[in-house]
């Protein structure tokens, strides 16, 4: 295996419903789940490493959901509809290019402090 290149977590049909049209988010996954597959994301012979995709509950964004949260670049996207979300893979995580006008947040990892 080479590595993790993205995680993808989509708040698609969470217990509290603070996110947008379940039946979007359900939609905006079963999407997600074939892109991954028909691309070939889930290869681990894949040079650039695999794409982890994971379906969560509530990722503390709570609007204009379905939210798509991607991981390393902590960037959050809303209004994830499937057709979205296909734009998304294919631009962002296949092509390397974000999606300026969909992002709602951006959470960059904090850089470890020196030792000592
Ligand atoms: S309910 Fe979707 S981020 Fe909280």
């Amino acid at each position: 295996m080479n590595g993790v290149q993205h995680h993808l977590l989509l708040c698609a049909t969470p217990t509290k419903a603070l996110c947008g049209d379940p039946a979007v988010g359900a939609a905006s996954w079963d999407r997600l789940k074939q892109l991954v597959r028909d691309l070939g994301l889930e290869d681990s012979a894949r040079p650039r490493g695999v794409v982890l995709r994971t379906k969560a509950d509530c990722l503390r964004v709570c609007c204009e959901g379905p939210v798509l949260l991607i991981w390393p670049e902590g960037i959050t996207y809303g209004g994830v509809t499937p057709e979205r979300i296909e734009r998304i893979v294919r631009e962002h995580v296949v092509g390397g290019v974000p999606i300026e006008e969909w992002i709602v947040r951006r959470t960059p990892f904090s850089r470890p402090l020196p030792p000592g």
